[in-house]
């Protein structure tokens, strides 16, 4: 057996000679809870062979020695052989369509993300090279994988056909599968069926607002359902904002699944030199159920998969659903004064503040000529900026950049900057007159990063922005691009637009930047890394945040789900809910205000103080704690609750709501996780209607023990419609 040589080695690693001709040479990544295990055979061809419970040396050694391991290639490339699903498959200069690798170099090495285990492998006889990198996120259970590909030849373009990130094997159990699904303003519904053997795809087209549709997050369970907190659970996730697709394939004694770009109308010219990265695709293991697969992702998403996951987040009121269009600098700047002594503490001006030859009065038209409407705003952002400090709240503002309106100045002088096909009609999206800008052209990189940097510039107070983006790619096409680059739009654009975010962040890392995309039309990792949270819907109804939320909170944590409390009955659904069923939804995120609070009544002010000084006071909890869904909206029981703890279960937030009325309806109690059980915890209730009527439970002293296995009784509380909770436990 060939003797190998390893460079750079860190975690547990077993060197070649003691096991099967399989496993010539081992390497294993290793987190606090899990292990990533793969092998690479005498013919230089790696295999993962096992994700889960964190396994010895030894173990790893008598898993391969009785064959129990996955053997799954981590690399299934077209052309040798051609059975089954490929992870990467090229049309080489010479029209062959073959790819036959071969391991040049492995590394294992350390960053400061975590470890890194490096496969690099070249073809025996076309100028192609990939590099398969394999990584653990320390302080996280997230780990992931991508290649990189390139075109080491002096002439000729090789063609990607197929060039997923992730090629990843799982046990053929009793396995169900995950998945979330949505469109405006019902953002995020989840689904959990038994997975079939055959072909399940999750996948997505639209080109900008990829989350509408499928999200490309998804988990499959081992054994049956899996539970909130038990069973084994895989959960995956792809760090891309364009198209994306993920091939589930399931046989009666294997799973494969390969995920990675959208290939379709996307194949990619690799030219001489050139270097295609893919994106991340990120995964976890748990056998704490879908919960523990969650907390997994919301750690790693505050600390490595978005903006500001360690810093607070400001409590807001966004003008869209008080006044919409109607802004101007006497209603901002009430508006301002009216949050301020709400206790929030930052004011959005949303849409309707630009625009000069077309002022933006409706949705038809502005978009791109980002100077302020002197009309509505004769003091310009300065007049705002200022009543802001007057009121002592911070300023954040709305921009739509990707975007112009053919009725602005902006598509008047560059009618080329928008993308748009020769011969063909243009395909008009929001007003009937919205277009998407051709980021792939440099000059509109600039133009975009431009907006954000002249606000900036010119307004350094300003310490917001909402990120907008309204439209799909309707014009698949680019006047920048050249004839035989136009199939590589989708990926370029993202390509792009990565490229403006990190600019804009090299250059405003404090600035708070949000995320909108018609909603939770961008709810994914591919740009969330740039942003500090998303909007999560403009469905601003509580009852149905409930699900939406519930639905987000499977990859995104708290803190990134903007969630606000809008009036009633609601702008989407025409639903009446009491003001505290709005608040107690819109605290379990993070909290803001979109309504206008001038039309709120003395006693829902009054109500609206306390609810947002005592959401200062769990906000800790709800933005940095440990998410637990306790009983789902899905169910369609009598109630739904999550809470959230610190991580030495200290203190912790139960959030209930009452989601079905039926007289005498059986109400279960509410079993705690996330509760210490050698402690015992005070119980105050924190947003009572009347605060001289807290709930029953409030003041009540009781173990966790009898929390977790007896659970809260909260039918008194919840005993009408519309009642909801939000209790503080505090150990004692
Ligand atoms: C989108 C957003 C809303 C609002 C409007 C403004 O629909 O999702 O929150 O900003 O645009 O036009």
């Amino acid at each position: 057996m060939k003797k190998s040589i390893l460079i750079g080695i860190v975690g547990s690693l077993i060197a070649g000679g003691a096991f099967t001709a399989y496993a010539d040479k081992t390497h294993v990544l290793n987190s606090e809870k899990n292990s990533l295990v793969l092998t690479v055979d005498d013919n230089g061809t790696a295999f993962y062979q096992y994700f889960g419970p964190k396994i010895s040396d030894s173990d790893v050694e008598g898993m391969l020695n009785v064959n129990s391991g996955l053997f799954g290639y981590t690399l299934p490339a077209f052309g040798l052989d051609s059975y089954g699903d490929k992870a990467l498959a090229v049309k080489m200069p010479d029209g062959n369509i073959s790819v036959d690798l071969q391991l040049v170099g492995e590394e294992m090495s350390s960053d400061d993300k975590g470890d890194l285990l490096t496969l690099k492998y070249k073809d025996k006889v076309y100028p192609l090279a990939v590099t398969q990198y394999f990584r653990r996120y320390k302080d996280t259970e997230i780990f992931s994988t991508w290649t990189e590909i390139t075109n080491t030849g002096k002439k000729g373009d090789i063609e990607l056909l197929t060039f997923a990130s992730a090629a990843f094997p799982l046990a053929r159990r009793d396995n169900y599968l995950t998945q979330f699904q949505g469109t405006w303003g019902c953002e995020t519904f989840v689904t959990e069926e038994k997975l079939p053997n055959g072909q399940t795809l999750i996948a997505n087209k639209a080109g900008l607002r990829n989350a509408f549709g499928s999200n490309p997050g998804f988990m499959i369970s081992a054994d049956g359902k899996a539970g909130e907190n038990s069973g084994e659970v895989f959960a995956g996730n792809l760090v891309w904002s364009g198209p994306f697709k993920t091939r589930i394939e399931a046989s009666p004694n294997f799973i494969q699944i390969i995920s990675g770009i959208n290939e379709e109308i996307s194949n990619y010219d690799l030219t001489p030199g050139e270097t295609f990265t893919t994106p991340e695709f990120i995964m976890t293991f748990s056998n704490e159920g879908k919960g523990g697969a969650s907390r997994a992702f919301h750690k790693w998403g505050r600390k490595y998969g978005m903006t500001h996951g360690d810093r607070i987040h400001d409590i807001l009121l966004n003008s869209w659903e008080g006044v919409y269009m109607d802004v101007n600098q006497e209603v901002m700047d009430e508006m301002m004064g009216d949050i301020a002594a709400l206790g929030g503490e930052l004011f959005v001006m949303d849409d309707g503040w630009f625009g000069d030859k077309y002022p933006r009065k409706r949705d038809e038209s502005s978009l791109g000529d980002w100077m302020v409407n002197k009309e509505k705003l004769p003091q310009g952002i300065k007049g705002l900026t200022e009543a802001a400090k007057k009121h002592g709240v911070k300023f954040g503002i709305w921009i739509e950049p990707e975007m112009a309106n053919t009725a602005s100045e902006l598509y008047e002088k560059h009618p080329d900057w928008i993308l748009q096909q020769p011969n063909r009609p243009l395909q008009k999206g929001r007003g009937g007159t919205q277009v998407v800008l051709d980021l792939t052209n440099p000059k509109v990189q600039d133009f975009v990063f431009g907006i954000v940097d002249n606000l900036m510039t010119e307004n350094p107070e300003i310490a917001y922005i909402k990120w907008d983006c309204n439209a799909d790619i309707m014009n698949y096409g680019s006047t920048y691009l050249p004839k035989d680059k136009q199939n590589e739009l989708f990926i370029r654009y993202h390509q792009s637009l990565r490229k403006v975010l990190e600019r804009i962040r090299a250059k405003y890392p404090d600035l708070a930047i949000q995320l909108c995309a018609s909603g939770g039309g961008r709810a994914d990792y591919g740009v969330l890394p740039w942003f500090d949270e998303f909007w999560t819907s403009d469905n601003t109804d509580a009852y149905q945040r409930v699900f939406i939320q519930w639905g987000d909170s499977h990859f995104y944590p708290a803190i990134a789900q903007a969630s606000h409390v809008s009036a009633s009955p609601n702008h989407q659904t025409g639903r009446v809910v009491p003001l505290k069923f709005r608040f107690d939804v819109a605290m379990s995120g993070r909290l803001g205000m979109e309504m206008q609070p001038k039309t709120m009544t003395d006693a829902e002010k009054d109500f609206s103080k306390r609810a947002i000084a005592a959401y200062k006071d769990i906000r800790p909890l709800v933005q940095f704690g440990d998410q637990y869904r306790l009983v789902s909206p899905y169910d369609k029981g009598a109630v739904a609750a999550l809470m959230y703890a610190d991580e030495k279960k200290d203190q912790a937030v139960v959030f209930a709501y009452r989601m079905d009325y039926l007289h005498n309806q059986s109400v279960p109690t509410i079993r705690l996780e996330g509760v210490d059980e050698n402690k015992t915890y005070r119980i105050s209730d924190i947003t009572p209607s009347d605060a001289s009527k807290p709930s029953d439970l409030d003041g009540k002293v009781v173990s966790g023990k009898v929390l977790k296995n007896a659970g809260l009784n909260v039918r008194n509380s919840l005993g009408r419609p519309w009642t909801s909770l939000v209790l503080k436990l505090t150990a004692q």
